[in-house]
């Protein structure tokens, strides 16, 4: 009993990873894992200062300008250097928002708040790209105009 158990088990992991490897969508694509694959084209950054349109509240806003070479590592954050609250009226950056001062606890520090530090995790230069994956999103007010 024990034995047609655990093959049974067996079965059903073996059945899931096969499931899984078929329907995973990679950047690699086809490609073979042992063959190189051609790199896509590098992406041009816009640099145009203008806001985009947020695809729901919550998005961080993209980011207008290139932020090629900017440094941002324990030593210095190159972002801060025009965003933050001191440097703002120098640069005319807009400040991060308060959100980016609040800890886990919603609780507000003095600076941003080492949970917000790396910009980049978040927040992305906008780019006149050809879409890697398709997908499949709804902006939610196209969704509330279908009625769904
Ligand atoms: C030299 C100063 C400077 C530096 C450095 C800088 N920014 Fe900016 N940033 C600006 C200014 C000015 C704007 C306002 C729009 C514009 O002029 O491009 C802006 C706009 C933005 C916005 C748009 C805000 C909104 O409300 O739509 C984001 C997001 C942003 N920056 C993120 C970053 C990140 C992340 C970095 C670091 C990788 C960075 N910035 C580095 C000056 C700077
Ligand atoms: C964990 C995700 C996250 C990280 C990390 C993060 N941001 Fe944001 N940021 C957001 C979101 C979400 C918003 C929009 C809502 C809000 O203001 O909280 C935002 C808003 C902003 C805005 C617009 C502020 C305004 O009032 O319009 C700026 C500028 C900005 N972030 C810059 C930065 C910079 C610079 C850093 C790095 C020091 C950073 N952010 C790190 C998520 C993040």
């Amino acid at each position: 009993m024990k034995t047609l158990i655990l093959s049974l088990v067996t079965l059903l992991v073996a059945g899931t990873l096969v499931m899984a490897e078929t329907q995973v969508a990679t950047l690699r694509g086809s490609t073979d894992l042992t063959a190189e694959p051609t790199p896509p084209i590098m992406q041009q950054a816009e640099n145009k200062d203008l806001k985009r349109e947020r695809a729901y509240p919550q998005q961080p806003p993209t980011i207008p300008h290139k932020i090629d070479g900017y440094q941002v590592d324990l030593n210095f954050n190159k972002c801060l250097s025009c965003h933050n609250r001191k440097t703002a009226e120098k640069s005319q950056a807009p400040m991060v928002s308060i959100t980016h001062f609040q800890n886990r606890e919603g609780q507000f520090l003095i600076d941003v708040t080492p949970a917000r530090y790396f910009c980049n995790q978040c927040h992305v230069p906008q780019l006149d790209a050809i879409l890697l994956v398709e997908n499949m999103f709804i902006d939610m007010d196209t969704l509330v105009s279908q009625g769904k």
